[in-house]
């Protein structure tokens, strides 16, 4: 069974990046020249998703102009030949990818965020990408658990081991190990304290899930930090279903803080084929 729907829950009021997400959402952060949304949603079409659903709250008008015609800005390119830039700005949608906007009236917390999109995913299995989590891999990590998804018909979440004094940014699986990538989940917590974490493994900003954890997060009462929790609609899914983590090949930027964002802009800006080597110079002649 193919994947073909995605959530990108774009509702947060990313307040360890203010002032810059006053009145923009974070997502619109560019890394090098693109906004976060884009790798995101770029990594879903690339794991064969087609139909993107943004969860979004105030300030949504930036994302929607995004993925939308700009049709002075094309006629204008067109004009002055400008044919390269024409297809960067035609290349943010292509014509087999379709958008749809649901909004969060309240940022009541990530869980409460995917189970807005309820009606729009059905009876499928979807994939759910927190842009603020900038992923690198070859191939893409969803792209990873796509292939695992088809393997295993169950829900995939993307894990990577985190130190141990930083258990309490993440949800924290435990389980048994299938082979070295991946773990039979038993358990999952969110943001436990280091002596509670069950394991290292912390969860990423990618999932692939089955349709049940709609129904399991709405019967949910609020968690961690008053929110309603993705991860404890999870926990509650592990308890009918199979659920695995998988420990992604890649590297994640956390772009929802400012180190992570300027990590990845550094990366990304050293990594990219025409501002690559002039960036890198200009970094080996500053006085560190
Ligand atoms: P975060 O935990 O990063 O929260 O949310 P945040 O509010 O965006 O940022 P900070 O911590 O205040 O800086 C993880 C993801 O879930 C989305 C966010 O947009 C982000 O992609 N989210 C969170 C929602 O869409 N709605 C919510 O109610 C909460």
């Amino acid at each position: 069974m193919q994947v073909r729907k995605a959530v990108f829950p774009v509702a947060g009021l990313g307040t360890r990046f203010l002032p810059a997400t006053k009145a923009q959402p974070k997502e619109m952060l560019p890394v090098v020249d693109k906004p976060l949304i884009q790798y995101a949603v770029e990594e879903a079409y690339a794991a064969g998703v087609r139909e993107m659903i943004f969860v979004t709250g105030r300030h949504k008008r930036a994302i929607e102009d995004h993925f939308d015609m700009t049709y002075e800005l094309e006629v204008a390119l067109e004009q002055s030949n400008k044919l390269e830039l024409l297809e960067v700005v035609h290349s943010v949608k292509p014509k087999d990818m379709e958008c749809i906007y649901v909004r969060q009236a309240q940022a009541l917390g990530l869980g409460h965020a995917v189970l807005c999109a309820q009606r729009l995913i059905g009876n499928e299995p979807f994939a759910v990408l927190l842009a603020d989590d900038l992923m690198i891999g070859q191939p893409p990590v969803l792209a990873q658990m796509a292939e695992q998804f088809q393997e295993w018909r169950a829900s995939i979440l993307a894990v990577q081991e985190v130190p141990v004094e930083h258990t309490r940014r993440y949800g924290i699986v435990a389980g048994t190990l299938v082979n070295d990538r991946l773990m039979d989940v038993t358990k999952i917590v969110e943001k436990p304290a280091p002596e509670q974490a069950p394991s290292r493994w912390g969860v990423a900003g990618r999932y692939i899930l089955t349709p049940g954890v709609m129904h399991e997060i709405a019967t949910q009462p609020r968690g961690v930090g008053g929110e309603i929790q993705l991860t404890d609609g999870i926990a509650a899914l592990l308890r009918r279903e199979k659920v695995f983590a998988y420990r992604y090949d890649g590297q994640r930027y956390d772009c929802g803080s400012k180190e992570g964002f300027l990590e990845a802009n550094v990366a990304l800006a050293l990594a990219h084929p025409q501002l690559g080597e002039g960036f890198r110079n200009y970094l080996r002649g500053l006085e560190l």
